[in-house]
């Protein structure tokens, strides 16, 4: 398309160009409504233009927006207690940064730093970012060069429902975990989990599972990192997911809703893990600590506690959930439909190549105005809409994804005849 011909060419784009938003609703150049399902990249999680972000920048444009990285200013300070208050059993310490990628290669180097090793021991599925460490522990790691050493994996089945498992399926999993710990134990650092495994699948691995992985670290002394780039700050219906299994991690590594579409990302660290020491690796970075970054975080927080919204992410998710698997009955190619909170997925069963069928999938969406997003190399789809959806907003997606079904089924059809 010639206008994107001065665009860095790192990926297909959409043709479509868009115009403005406003809540779970987005235009495009031509004037046609879409209704946004993934938050953007899960990241506005009040949705499009929202009044109150609005009041947020003109203070932030009247006090300061900006400091040196050595400075501190009170909303970061006052954003670092906000946290606290929402995760106490961590006595957290937190730094504030950018993007998800920063924030997660900020957390691989404290871990390596503090225990003096080399390794990060992940998922096979998960997904940490693009930065060159990031990337050697996610699904990608085989493709990075130069190659990360130390990079360990532990493969995971295609854990597909949020019910447990039986106990067979997590124990063969958790005897191949103890194998790796056990045989790298002076080389791994941390372990470094996405709790629920969303590009490379969306699958959910059993809480037994991740509960036995947080026991198994501590009592051989190796960090656990939750990357919860996409389940934190209460998308799940928790803060964080790592309280709703009852664990106490080393370091959360949060981002997405952290800036509500603006590009902040945090390290949580336990308190524990880094008592008692003033510093002890240096991090500098130009947007560190940013006192706009602490101005979204405690307006996030805010909203969260003043409108429930923990509560109400739980039960809407629920109702989402519940009409796709009503859908799934009249339309047998939606398939698996699974969440929790507004963490979502179907997978889409058509007997057409995986990659191609995903951006033929959203493409056909959008002629009904809907954006959605495929993972998975294509095969599904996931749903991660802002915490303001309403129920019409849901009936609006519901009754548009059956006209999508049909569309495509009358294509084919055409195609075969
Ligand atoms: C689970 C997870 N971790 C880390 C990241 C990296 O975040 P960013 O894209 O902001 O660098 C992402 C982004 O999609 C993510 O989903």
């Amino acid at each position: 398309m010639n206008e994107f011909i001065n665009i860095f060419p790192v990926l297909s784009f959409r043709e479509t160009i868009i115009k403005k938003g406003k809540n779970s609703f987005v235009w495009d150049k031509s004037g046609k409504k879409y209704l946004d399902l993934n938050s953007g990249q899960f990241c506005s999680v009040f949705g499009h233009s929202d009044d109150g972000l609005k009041k947020i920048f003109k203070k932030i444009l009247l006090t300061i927006q900006h400091t040196s990285t050595n400075t501190l200013s009170e909303p970061v300070i006052y954003a670092s207690k906000n946290i606290a208050s929402i995760i106490p059993e961590m006595r957290p310490r937190t730094i504030f940064l950018a993007t998800g990628s920063e924030a997660m290669e900020c957390c691989l180097r404290y871990a390596k730093h503090l225990k003096e090793k080399p390794g990060i021991l992940s998922f096979d599925k998960g997904y940490h970012g693009l930065t060159h460490g990031a990337a050697a522990y996610s699904m990608s790691r085989d493709k990075i060069r130069p190659k990360i050493n130390f990079s360990y994996k532990i493969d995971l089945p295609n854990w597909k429902k949020t019910a447990e498992p039986h106990k067979k399926v997590y124990e063969k999993n958790l005897i191949k975990f103890k194998k790796i710990i056990t045989s790298k134990k002076k080389k791994i650092a941390a372990v470094l989990i996405e709790p629920i495994i969303s590009g490379g699948g969306f699958y959910f691995p059993p809480k037994k599972f991740l509960v036995e992985i947080y026991k198994i670290c501590k009592k051989n002394d190796i960090f656990l990192i939750f990357d919860e780039c996409q389940t934190g700050f209460g998308r799940l219906g928790e803060w964080f997911y790592a309280q709703k299994l009852g664990i106490v991690p080393d370091f959360i590594v949060a981002g997405k809703a952290t800036g509500l579409g603006f590009p902040v990302a945090c390290v949580i660290a336990n308190g524990k893990t880094i008592k008692n020491k003033k510093f002890v690796m240096e991090h500098f970075s130009s947007h560190q600590n940013e006192p706009f970054a602490g101005e979204l975080v405690n307006y996030l927080i805010s909203r969260i506690k003043k409108n429930k919204l923990l509560k109400r992410n739980k039960k809407i998710g629920n109702k989402i959930l519940n009409k796709l698997i009503a859908i799934s009955k009249s339309y047998p190619e939606v398939m698996n439909a699974r969440g929790i909170g507004l963490m979502l997925a179907f997978d889409i069963s058509e007997k057409i190549d995986a990659r191609k069928f995903g951006d033929e999938f959203c493409k056909d969406a959008m002629k009904f105005g809907l954006m959605l997003q495929h993972c998975n190399l294509g095969k599904t789809i996931r749903l991660l809409p802002n915490y303001a959806i309403d129920e019409n907003e849901i009936d609006f997606f519901i009754d548009k994804l059956k006209k999508v079904l049909n569309y495509r089924r009358n294509k084919k059809v055409r195609k075969l005849s």
